[in-house]
Formats: structure tokens, sequence, C-alpha cells
């Protein structure tokens, strides 16, 4: 049994075995309490060891960070903070954890240190809790869109296009780096590569998304995507998950309820069942967590034009980094200014300038403003981006010349629109974004298992 079965079970009298790490012992010469955890909870199950009935040299052994397996029999607990403990029978040492050079000593050890020995900080209670959530998260976002009818459609990794036309992609090659084939003009020859073409690792699932929804009517995609940007925030990664679906048939306030639903279905989903984790959390790091992840579900979310957003910002007074004016693209504190302090409630932006948004969005009569979403959230700004698709196949081919785009690298994206085209949207849910806010963290980097961002790729 995990040790959460056993902190639940009330079969006192019972032989048990308990197998995990331990995080504290504390004791004198008759009698030791073991705190172990296997991660199944954020709960330690209490072990108690009769001196007299152990070797003194293995139990001398047991330290912070060891590794055991006891049996024994599971009894009530006297104590205040556990209903049962083990009254250990048998003890087994799998791995023993140095107390002068094993790292995770002491408690309140800096979220910032922990990010430098990620390879341990699986066995804190705080990562053990964001990674519980991210868990749930997961399965929570797979079992909305299949209790919805739509398809999990896996989208590559390598691709030869940059979906989001901004060029923050990493490279995917086997050339050789001092040594590359070049052609006439001194220019490297990609089609000596190993997919006889430039390649990298994808920025987005999305255009394959909407080949699937092409046939499919629903789909989604779950999958790390790449992002070359140099930008060390608190918000943003090289290597993320994101979660895309695509829908036939959805136009842009189809689109915008299923953003609202979603998200809704997701937080109410880790109030359900990720309670202790996030009240361990709220009490360790943000007071508000549980209030702020209440009020979302509570509240609709305000639906504003990107100018109408443009004027409010204007008129507020505020004394801005960036400033604001139509065109401009909202920076992060114009984001937070309006659900924060405006609103006070999550906003849904659309119809932002086509010149700041990608070539796929549905072009507004306007000429000006193309059919964008963009979700945002207390705390974190964007947490979705996405919108209605073109699908006229003029429209969509002018953009892309005036972009001047790869054309005749998209043509097979092209080809949607000339076979069977159809109303079509999605959007990008970022689920390290979304963790963010369901943790309360405040950094992106202690929501993922092994961050990526500009220097560090180790572990
Ligand atoms: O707004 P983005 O760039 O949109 C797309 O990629 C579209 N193709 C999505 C679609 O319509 N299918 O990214 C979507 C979301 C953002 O709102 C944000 O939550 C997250 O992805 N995101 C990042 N998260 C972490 N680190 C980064 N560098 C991110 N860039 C975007
Ligand atoms: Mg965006």
């Amino acid at each position: 049994m995990r040790i959460k079965e056993l902190l639940s079970s009330r079969d006192f009298g019972a032989d048990v075995e308990a197998k995990g790490w331990v995080r504290t012992k504390r004791g004198n010469k008759n009698i030791a309490f073991i705190a172990l955890n296997d991660g199944s909870i954020i709960h330690n199950i209490q072990v108690v060891i009769e001196m007299e009935k152990f070797d003194e040299e293995l139990v001398k052994k047991v330290t912070t960070g060891s590794c055991i397996a006891v049996t024994g029999k599971l009894v009530e607990s006297p104590g205040k903070e556990q209903h049962v403990e083990i009254h250990a029978g048998s003890l087994k040492l799998y791995g023993t954890a140095d107390p002068e050079t094993y790292p995770l000593q002491k408690k309140g050890h800096t979220l910032e240190f922990l990010r430098e020995i990620a390879h341990l900080r699986p066995r804190t209670n705080t990562f053990g809790a964001v990674l519980r959530i991210r868990h749930a998260m997961s399965f929570a976002i797979h079992k909305y869109f299949n209790d919805h009818g739509f398809y999990y459609l896996h989208t590559p990794i390598i691709t030869g296009s940059d979906a989001e036309g901004a060029g923050e992609m990493f490279r995917v090659t086997t050339l050789d780096a001092k040594n590359p084939p070049l052609l006439e003009d001194g220019t490297i020859d990609y089609s000596e590569d190993f997919f006889g073409r430039q390649t990298n690792l994808t920025v987005s699932g999305q255009l394959e998304g909407e080949l699937g929804a092409m046939a499919l009517s629903n789909i989604y995609t779950f999958g790390p995507t790449f992002r070359a940007e140099n930008s060390n925030t608190p918000r943003h990664l090289a290597e993320f998950w994101m979660i895309e679906p695509e829908m036939a048939f959805y136009e842009i306030n189809d689109n915008m309820n299923l953003a609202e639903d979603f998200l809704k279905y997701l937080i109410r989903y880790a109030l359900d069942n990720c309670r202790d984790d996030l009240v361990f959390l709220s009490e360790m790091y943000d007071k508000e967590l549980i209030d702020r992840l209440n009020f979302i579900i509570d509240n609709h979310f305000e639906r504003i034009t990107y100018t109408r957003g443009i004027e409010i910002l204007e008129q507020s007074g505020e004394k801005f980094e960036f400033s604001v004016s139509w065109g401009v693209d909202l920076q992060t504190e114009h984001e937070r200014y309006l659900v924060e302090k405006h609103f006070k409630k999550p906003v849904i932006v659309t119809d932002y300038p086509k010149a700041i948004k990608a070539f796929y969005m549905k072009q507004n009569d306007d000429g000006k403003t193309v059919r964008g979403m963009d979700v945002l959230f207390p705390k974190i700004g964007e947490i979705i981006g996405g919108s209605q698709r073109e699908e006229d196949l003029e429209k969509l081919n002018n953009r892309i010349k005036e972009l001047k785009l790869p054309e005749k690298e998209l043509w097979w994206y092209i080809d949607t629109r000339r076979f069977g085209s159809a109303p079509h949207s999605g959007f990008g849910l970022g689920f390290e974004r979304l963790l963010l806010f369901v943790t309360g963290m405040g950094n992106i980097r202690d929501v993922i298992p092994f961050p990526r961002f500009p220097k560090n790729a180790d572990f």
C-alpha cells in the first residue's frame, strides 16, 4: 500500500508495509520516530521504532533522505497530527543519504536553491504538491476533451514550419557545425541535412491541428513546444507544454465559450481533487490562492475588443513602463491592469490589430483587425492565445504574400482552404501558465520538473 492509503486506513492492528524516503528522524536512545514519505500524498506517515528491537547501527544509518522499507502494525496514533502510525517490526535500508552531503537537510530552502538541485527537489513538500497537481491537471485536460468528443491528435515535434511566424525556433540538424556543406553562394546546403531541408522544434501544433480538425471536426493537441526567445521572465520557458484544441464550425464566440468553460472545469477539478496540496501551497506561499481559484469559477469572463482595451488603458491615468496607443501589443502590465484593477475578473480581449498577430487569423471587414482572442488572468496576464482562422483561400494567400512567408512550404496548409474549407477556430493554453495560476507559485521554472531557459539545460 502507498502511504496515502495507509494514512486513510482505519484497519488498526493490521500488518502493513511502507516504503519511502525519510523526511526526519527524532527520538532518544529508547525510541525513534521517523517521518516517512513516498510522494503519494503531502503528509508523512510516522514510523515508531523501539530501539531495543533493532540493531542500533542500522537505525543510526536511517537519516534524512535515506530510503527504507518498514513492516509493522498499523496502530491508532496518540499524536494530534495523525490518525495512524506504524509500530515497526522490521526495517530494511535501501539507500543511505550522508548527512554531511545530502542537500535537503533542513526546511526552508529558497526556491532558487532548489532549482539548482532539481534532481532532488521532487522530494520536498512544495514540489511533491506541484507535481501531483501537474499530474491531476494533465489528466483533467484529457478527461475534459474526451468527455466532450474531442480526439487527441499527435502533431509532430520536428517540423519545417514556423507556425507563429515569429522565427524564434531551435534548429534541428545533423550537419557538422564546423564544416557544413555549402552552396555556391556560401550559404548552408540543407538538402544534405537529415531531412533534406531545414527543420526546427515546433513552436505550436496548431497548423497540423487544423488539418486534423478539417477531418475529425474537434481535436486537441497536448505536447511540448519550444521557443528560442531570450526572455528571462517568471512567465516564459524555452520548452513548455501547450494544449491546443481546434474545432471545425466554431466561430470566435464559440471559441471563447469553450475557453471559459475549459478553464473553469480545470480549476474546479483542482479544487475538488487536489485539496491537501492546494491547502499546503496556500499556507506556505499564497494565502489568497483558494479564494482566487473560486473567484474564477464564480465570475463571467469579461469580453472586450482590443480597441476598447486600449481606450481603458489610455484613460486609466496609470503610469506604465511601456506606453499605450492603438497598434501596440499588450504587455503583461497592461493585461494585469485590465484584469486586476479595472474589471477585477478574467478578461478576454478580441479583434487585435492584424499587424501584431499571426498570418492565419481571420481578417475582419474593417481591414485593420483580426479575430484573435487572448484570455487574461489575474497575476498571470495572457494564459490563452487563440483565434478564428482565416478560411478564405484568397485572403489567406494575400496575407501570406504580404508577410513574405514561405508560400511554397505551406502548400499543405493552404490546401485545406482549397478542398472543403470550413469556418474553424482554436486556441492554445500554456500548461505551465495554468499551473502557475493553480498552484500560486511565482515563477514558471517551479511548475515544471526540469525547466529549460536561457543558459540552462541541466538535468
Ligand atoms: O499565444 P501563443 O503564441 O499562441 C499560439 O501558439 C497559437 N498557435 C495557439 C493556437 O491558437 N492554437 O501561445 C499560446 C499560449 C500563451 O497564451 C501562453 O499561455 C503560452 O502558450 N506560452 C508560453 N508559456 C510558457 N513559456 C513561453 N515561452 C510561452 N509562450 C507562449
Ligand atoms: Mg499569444
